[in-house]
Parts: structure tokens; C-alpha cells; sequence
């Protein structure tokens, strides 16, 4: 099994995500801490609970992090993933609390009492695990890397160089890629190719409970292609379990922080300013097909978990 802290701002994609690693036996769940993106952090992180209650997982601990960016004033995506972040089912009552200690501070327990250095992947902006590197750099050594969800070197969906998570918050996006920690950038490049067809969310309607959950999730779900639905967020569990579904390329990663251009990624491709330094794992391609196969093999196990929680 591999431990892993998941950090989130669910959100349907993270929920997506979320709903494969709560239900996935190679995957340990040591700490689930929620982030200000998509919708609030109030909201992001009851949308974590409900989660873990819907899965029978409420054993995960769910810490509550940041509200706002380091430096912009937050705005949320509602508009792509309505007002409570997860609309369209009606979750059970929540059985369990997030804990009393922030997500910063429960990230730095957990880094420091484990065996091995450990994988931090974060769906939402990086605001949480920026204060971690710059509040707690003693359990640095203890991070094995990021899988990140987030940055693109082919246009943003927020301007057209920015993708959200790091246009959010780019001053934390830029701690993360100076920090010395391995990072693997799952951006747009690759997250815009893996749609689920409209076909394929339809179908999951008809597999169980959990099934029903995601159909109704992913059809209100307002990011769109022609050609079905980006599950962004997805594709960071999928590389942890599959990751030679993906072709990336290691490069120098510059964040940009101001300007028309802020929360842009830029790849050093040429080697123009970086001495050959690399910081990232960029992914460059991804087989949609088997992901696509992949995601809806994932159904069936889930609704051994969601059992009794109705
Ligand atoms: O740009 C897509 C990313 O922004 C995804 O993580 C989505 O959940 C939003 O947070
Ligand atoms: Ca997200």
C-alpha cells in the first residue's frame, strides 16, 4: 500500500478523485486536508466528510487549511461546480469532524512520524502545502514528492496561459516549484485529453449507489468539452496507480506570479535560462482510451464500500 496525504478543494473532479482513493486497497489514506479553490474551505472540507462518510472511511482524518491564497483575494470556481461544490445528490448526514488541528499543522505530524518519506497530491490550489514548506522545513526531507494536479504548457482554462489551481494562488504555486521537492505536474496537457465521454457518464448511473452518486456529481459538472468532461483531478490517482499511462518529459517549470500572465507555467523546453536544472516531471500525453476503461473498472469496488451508509 502506499501511504499518501491528499490535500483537495472538492469540488466534483476532486470528489471523483477522492472516490477511487477512498475505495482503492493499493492506496492509504493517512490524511485528507482541504483547501479555498473551488468553493469555500468551509465547504470544501464538509464535502471531504461527506465523502469519507459515504464511503464508510471516516477513520481518514480530515483537516481544515487554508481559506484564502497567500497573496491574491480568493475567488471560487461555484460556477463550474455550483454553489456547495458537490451539488446534485443528496449526501447521508455526516458521521464524523474534522479534526481541531489545521491542515498544516496535521500534514507536519504525519510527515514527521513516518517511516518513509511519503506522496502529498493536491488537487486544489497550493496554499497548504506552500505553508508547509515554508512553516515546517524540517519534514521537507520527509516529502517524497508532490503529485500535483495543476499547470499547463498548452493555454490555461482560466486565461490563456493559466490553468485554476495555480492561478488561484501563484505565490504558493511558485514556493512549491522552488522548494526542491520532487514534483509531478499533471496539467492541462494531459487532464484536457482524458474526457469522459457523456456516453461513458451516463452509463455510470446504472452501477450501484456510488455509480448514482457520480452520474449526478458529473452531469451537474459544468466543465465541458466538445467530446465529453475533463475529471482533472482524476488523472494525479491514476498516475499513482498507472503510470505508464502517461508519457512526461523533465523540464525546469517557472511559475509566473504577476501580470496579465499570473499563474502561467512556463517550461524552460530550450534550456534558455535553467543550467539543465530539472524541478518537474511535466506529463506531456496520456492513453485516454485506457483511462477512460480504467475510471469505470473503479465503479464496482466502490459500492462495497458505500454499503449500509443509506
Ligand atoms: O483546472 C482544473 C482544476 O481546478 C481542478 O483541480 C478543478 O477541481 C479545479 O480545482
Ligand atoms: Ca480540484
Amino acid at each position: 500500500m502506499t501511504p499518501i496525504i491528499l490535500d483537495m478543494d472538492p469540488g466534483i473532479d476532486d470528489a471523483v478523485a477522492l472516490s477511487i482513493a477512498l475505495t482503492n486497497p493499493e492506496l492509504d489514506i493517512k490524511l485528507l486536508t482541504s483547501v479555498a479553490g473551488n468553493v469555500s474551505v468551509d465547504k470544501t472540507t464538509t464535502n471531504l466528510l461527506k465523502l469519507t462518510t459515504f464511503f464508510n472511511q471516516t477513520q481518514v482524518p480530515v483537516a481544515r487549511g487554508a481559506a484564502a491564497p497567500l497573496k491574491k483575494a480568493f475567488v471560487d470556481a461555484s460556477y463550474i461546480h455550483g454553489a456547495s461544490g458537490m451539488p446534485g445528490y443528496e449526501f447521508p448526514t455526516i458521521t464524523t469532524q474534522a479534526l481541531t488541528t489545521d491542515a498544516v499543522s496535521a500534514m507536519a505530524k504525519v510527515l514527521s512520524e513516518a517511516p518513509e518519506p511519503m506522496t502529498i497530491v493536491a488537487t486544489g490550489s497550493y496554499t497548504n502545502i506552500a505553508l508547509l514548506i515554508q512553516n515546517h522545513p524540517e519534514v521537507i526531507s520527509q516529502i517524497k514528492e508532490f503529485v500535483l494536479m495543476g499547470g499547463s504548457l498548452s493555454g490555461g482554462n482560466v486565461s490563456s496561459v493559466a490553468e485554476f489551481n495555480l492561478f488561484t494562488d501563484p505565490d504558493a504555486a511558485d514556493v512549491v516549484f522552488k522548494s526542491g521537492v520532487p514534483i509531478v505536474m499533471i496539467g492541462l496537457d494531459v487532464t484536457l485529453k482524458a474526457l469522459l465521454s457523456l456516453e461513458t457518464i451516463d452509463a455510470v448511473a446504472d452501477l450501484g449507489e456510488a455509480g448514482n452518486m457520480l452520474h449526478k456529481l458529473m452531469t451537474a459538472y459544468g466543465d465541458s468539452e466538445p467530446g465529453g468532461k475533463p475529471m482533472h483531478d482524476v488523472n494525479t490517482i491514476c498516475y499513482l496507480l498507472l503510470p505508464e499511462f502517461y508519457t512526461t518529459k523533465d523540464y525546469w517549470v517557472d511559475v509566473i506570479t504577476d501580470g496579465p500572465a499570473s499563474g502561467a507555467t512556463i517550461a524552460d523546453t530550450q534550456n534558455r535560462w535553467s543550467n539543465g536544472k530539472i524541478n518537474a516531471k511535466v506529463a506531456v500525453d496520456i492513453d485516454a482510451q485506457a483511462f477512460e476503461k480504467w475510471f469505470l473498472a473503479q465503479i464496482p469496488t466502490m459500492n462495497h464500500y458505500c454499503e449500509g451508509a443509506f
